[in-house]
């Protein structure tokens, strides 16, 4: 940003790690008279300077413009791929102002919700063992197997972008200026892209009626359930309203501790993989989002194809009413 600098301005440096005074500064400065530009990497609200400025009682006494910018997890992602393409979350591994435990506890549930998980602050020189403890968390909640991006230096001199996976990250090669992008059980690698799919984006806009049928029909498709028991909603065929679950009989009662993934060992039993209820609204996500085209629209709730499923569980993923259960996670009590 040098070339943005002019004789008239002047430039008050400060050295990583004086974030406070260097906040402190610029609110003298500023109150004193001055137009004053505070920059940092990324965007300002963004483990930035702009919480640090606003968080001060002086700032009420200035105006102040937050002015966005592009965070680390968005350009490293786009030199990765499209790794947030669905639901994510960004975490700090700096444990110098936030107690190591509650960054802990934000890792353990960003992995039981599947979340992709952009580790801003993963490493540096005083701080080692934090990112290897990180990825352990993770781990617990989805392959070793799962694509991991290393993006160090993204846009500057240098930049530097690789993918791996959670059990061969080598974490020396990560450093101050890295963002680790840690996939959810659903994101791959495609060609040498890393890609969260977006599930729900390939919905189809009508119900599964309007859909040519998808799998082998000799294949023997299984019913799985009476088409007399399929709820009503109001409106087009579709989504509907996320709150229309609650309006059953009670909200969607999920009992899984952690979504299943692909890694789970699949139960030896000759039920089928799974069961779709009557929750369904006949929205086709499931069928769409499939990899195996296991899944066949049907008048009612789509139809499946137990040699075909992998029991991968993206339909379970993508499914916005609950109504796919897998095998051995049956709520226990009510059953729709
Ligand atoms: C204190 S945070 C600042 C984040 C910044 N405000 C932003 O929105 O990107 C510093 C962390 O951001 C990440 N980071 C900042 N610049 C980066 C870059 N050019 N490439 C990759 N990661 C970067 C690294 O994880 C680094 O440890
Ligand atoms: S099971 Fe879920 S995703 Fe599949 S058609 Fe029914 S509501 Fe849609
Ligand atoms: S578990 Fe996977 S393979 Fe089986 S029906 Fe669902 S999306 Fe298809």
């Amino acid at each position: 940003m040098t070339d943005l600098v002019e004789p008239r301005h002047q430039l008050v440096p400060s050295p990583i790690g004086r974030e406070s005074e260097r906040a402190a500064a610029a609110l003298a400065l500023a109150r004193a008279g001055r137009r004053v530009a505070l920059v940092c990497s990324g965007d300002a609200g963004i483990y930035g300077m702009a919480s640090l400025v606003l968080e001060s009682e002086a700032a009420v006494e200035v105006e102040i413009e937050v002015v966005p910018g592009v965070t680390a997890a968005l350009a490293a992602a786009a030199l990765l791929g499209a790794p947030l393409g669905h639901d994510h979350a960004l975490v700090s591994l700096s444990d110098l102002l936030t107690p190591w435990q509650t960054i802990e506890a934000r890792l353990e549930a960003a992995g039981a919700a599947d979340l992709v998980v952009a580790l801003y602050n993963p490493r540096s020189s005083g701080r080692t063992w934090q990112l290897p403890r990180a990825l352990g968390i993770l781990g617990r909640y989805r392959p070793a197997s799962t694509p991991v991006g290393v993006v160090t230096d993204a846009g500057r001199d240098g930049q530097r972008a690789y993918l791996t996976t959670i059990e061969d990250l080598d974490v020396s090669r990560v450093g101050m200026t890295t963002t680790v992008v840690v996939g959810s059980s659903q994101t791959r690698v495609v060609g040498t892209w890393m890609v969260t799919p977006r599930g729900y984006a390939h919905r189809p806009h009508g119900s599964v009626r309007d859909h040519h049928a998808v799998g082998d029909p000799q294949a023997g498709p299984v019913d799985l359930g009476d088409p007399g028991d399929q709820l009503t909603h109001d409106g087009p065929a579709g989504l509907g309203d996320p709150d229309d679950r609650l309006t059953h009989d009670g909200p969607a009662d999920r009992v899984l501790s952690r979504p299943p993934t692909a890694h789970d060992e699949p139960l030896r039993t000759d039920e089928p993989p799974l069961r779709i209820d009557a929750r369904c609204t006949a929205c086709g996500a499931c069928v769409v989002t499939c990899p195996e085209h296991a899944l066949a629209p049907a008048r009612h709730r789509p139809t499946l194809d137990p040699a075909r499923c992998s029991e991968c569980w993206a339909c379970v993923e993508v499914c916005p009413t609950g109504a796919i259960t897998p095998r051995g996670h049956e709520p226990i009590g009510r059953q729709p």
